[in-house]
C-alpha cells in the first residue's frame, strides 16, 4: 500500500481537504480541482453528504484520486471503500483504529502529532503519516527536527497551513505534500463559486512539488 499511497501523495503539492454539505456539487468541484492541477481530494466524513460525494467523484471523475478523511470508526472503513475512496486519512489514530486500518484493503495515511505516535504507526507498517494539527503542533520546525530519528517516515502536514506557509513545509525532505482547507472555503462551496475555488487551486498547484 505504501507505494501507491506515495504515488498519490506525489501527484500534487497540496491535498485540498473538503467538507462538503451538498453532494450534488462534488462532481463540478472535482473537475475544477483536477483541471487546476490538484487531482488528489480529501473528502472529510464530517457531513451526511460526504459518502455520496466520495461515490460521485469516484464514479464520474476518473482523473481524481478521492480520499476519505476524518475516518474515526471501524465501520467507516468499509463504508468509504464501498463508496470508492482510493485511500483513507485520519486526524489521529488510537491503537485499535490503527489495527483496523492496517487490515484495510486500500492505503491509509493515519494522523499523528507526536514522535511516539509516529513510531507506533511506523511499527505497524504505515510509512506516510498525516501530521495534524501541523502548525500548532510544531509546524515545519517539528518536521525538520524529527527527520533525523524518524528517517523512514514521511509526512503530509495538515492543519493551519495556507498558501503562504506551504512552501516552508514543501522544502523539507520528509514532507511528501501538504493538506489544507484553504482551497475550498466554506463560503465558496456554499455559493458553488468554482471560479474562486479554481483560482485558489491553481495557485496551490504552482507550489513546488516534492521530488
Ligand atoms: C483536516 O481535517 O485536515 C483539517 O480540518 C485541516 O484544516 P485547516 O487546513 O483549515 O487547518
Amino acid at each position: 500500500h505504501t507505494a501507491s499511497l506515495r504515488a498519490y501523495a506525489r501527484l500534487a503539492p497540496v491535498i485540498p481537504v473538503v467538507t462538503i454539505e451538498d453532494a450534488r456539487l462534488s462532481i463540478d468541484l472535482a473537475h475544477t480541482l483536477v483541471a487546476a492541477g490538484l487531482p488528489v481530494i480529501e473528502i472529510t466524513l464530517r457531513t451526511p453528504a460526504a459518502l455520496d460525494a466520495i461515490a460521485a467523484i469516484a464514479k464520474a471523475v476518473p482523473d481524481a484520486v478521492v480520499a476519505a478523511g476524518t475516518v474515526l470508526h471501524k465501520s467507516q472503513i468499509t463504508e468509504v471503500i464501498d463508496a470508492g475512496a482510493k485511500f483513507i486519512v485520519t486526524p489521529g489514530t488510537p491503537v485499535q483504529l490503527a489495527e483496523d486500518l492496517a487490515a484495510a484493503s486500500i492505503p491509509v495515511m493515519p494522523g499523528c502529532s507526536t514522535v511516539s505516535e509516529a513510531l507506533t504507526l511506523a511499527a505497524m507498517g504505515f510509512e506516510i503519516l498525516k501530521f495534524f494539527p501541523a502548525a500548532i503542533s510544531g509546524g515545519a520546525a517539528w518536521l525538520k527536527s524529527v527527520h533525523g530519528p524518524l528517517q523512514t517516515i514521511s509526512f503530509c502536514p495538515t492543519g493551519g497551513i495556507d498558501l503562504a506557509s506551504a512552501p516552508s513545509y514543501l522544502t523539507l525532505a520528509n514532507v511528501v505534500c501538504v493538506g489544507g482547507t484553504w482551497i475550498t472555503p466554506m463560503d465558496a462551496l456554499r455559493a458553488a463559486d468554482f471560479v474562486r475555488i479554481g483560482k485558489l487551486a491553481s495557485e496551490a498547484a504552482t507550489l513546488r512539488p516534492q521530488s
